[in-house]
């Protein structure tokens, strides 16, 4: 039996808690030992929760705890998650997240210590959400040369974006929407200004490519822009407007890197990806295209991902997988010098240009890179 403990009781830690619970024993099957929650760390008190008993305030209880083999760290940010991750390291534990910023910041850190007391760190669930996305990509196509990646991977967004087309509302009455059903939080400057989104493409650059994209480098440009009239001129002319990551690699070995809203087609497959739905299409030298799709957020999907990384920790206890990448800056070019076509918008004049780098791009008071 493997004891384990939850750091952070919110959205997705609360979710891990009941996966572990009611899916018992698929979790034993898979990992081939019973998975016992043993502490949830919080400041907070939850007297009504049937997880109470299994509350403690002090991580250092997990940290001295020789039984506890694994630590889910489910709380965000990268202030004491930082500090506890490297604590539980240190001690020799197993960890899991769901924290794309301290993957997309720490993670360089936190693998080499995982790597240096022959433990995982485990983030499938950073990206995507309960997506599989991480595990093919390092593992089933690693055969590959990674030649381009591009997805939608925020959900809060992509479903404000459909809210807009479907309701025709502006973005600021979308967002009350998204926040009322629990979709937005209270502040989203991260998903609105393309933050989250970055974190995101910076894990998948960092494990396609094996050198580090720090988030500073990546090019972005959030959603707060796109006008009700760019929504429905984009589904006049056949598409949508979407928030994409995009990653590239050039013949010239440098590597593209940017977030910021796109004309999709009616013919991509992104184009019908819609409400807080993610998608993921990666493109491989030898197998083309691949794509992943399903729920990028939420409590139960998100938890579905951190709780099959607990099973493959415990699988793969005593042989860690050491993926990882190394410190070393990911050489990049500027997103800027590639040629596309463009809808631009002056007023009401909604029209495509040829394909032209971003500098060459006629004058506008909205423009959005036509995804080909
Ligand atoms: N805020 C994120 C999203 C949560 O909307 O996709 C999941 O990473």
């Amino acid at each position: 039996m493997k004891n384990i403990a939850i750091l952070g009781f919110g959205t997705v830690g609360s979710g891990v808690a009941k996966v572990l619970t009611e899916n018992r024993a698929e979790v034993a099957a898979g990992a081939g030992e019973e998975v016992c929650l043993k502490y949830i760390v919080d400041v907070r008190d939850f007297p009504d929760s049937p997880f109470a008993p299994l509350l403690v305030k002090d991580f250092a209880l997990v940290e001295q705890d020789p039984e506890v083999s694994v630590v889910v760290e489910t709380i965000g940010g990268c202030g004491v998650a930082l500090d506890f991750t490297r604590r539980a390291l240190k001690a020799g534990k197993h960890a899991v997240t769901s924290n794309k910023q301290l993957v997309a910041e720490h993670g360089v850190e936190l693998l080499a210590l995982a790597k240096g007391k022959g433990v995982n760190y485990f983030f499938e669930a950073s990206v995507g959400g309960g997506i599989p996305l991480l595990r093919p990509l390092f593992n089933d196509l690693s055969a590959n040369k990674i030649l381009s990646m591009k997805g939608i991977l925020n959900g809060t967004t992509n479903y404000i974006l459909t809210a807009m087309d479907r309701s025709g509302m502006e973005l600021e009455a979308a967002l009350k929407e998204a926040q009322r059903l629990g979709y937005a939080e209270l502040n989203p400057d991260s998903d609105l200004d393309g933050t989250d989104a970055v974190r995101k493409t910076c894990i998948l650059a960092d494990l396609a490519w094996g050198r580090e994209l720090k988030p500073e480098r990546v090019s972005v440009e959030g959603i707060r822009n796109v006008a009700l009239k760019d929504i429905r001129n984009a589904s006049a002319a056949g598409g949508s407007i979407k928030l994409l990551c995009r990653l590239l690699r050039g013949e010239d070995g440098l590597c593209y890197a940017w977030v910021a809203p796109h004309f999709v087609p009616a013919e991509s497959m992104l184009s019908g990806v819609n409400e807080a739905f993610n998608a993921l299409i990666i493109t491989g030298n030898m197998v083309g295209d691949t794509m992943f799709y399903g729920a990028g957020a939420g409590s139960l999907p998100t938890a579905s991902a951190v709780v099959g990384d607990v099973i493959d920790a415990v699988r793969h206890a005593s042989s860690p997988r050491g993926i990882g990448w190394t410190g070393e800056d990911l050489p990049l070019g500027d997103p800027e010098e590639l040629s596309s076509r463009w809808y631009i918008r002056n007023g009401d004049t909604w029209s495509l240009t040829d394909a032209l780098p971003a500098a060459k791009v006629p004058a506008a008071e909205a423009k959005y890179r036509v995804l080909d």
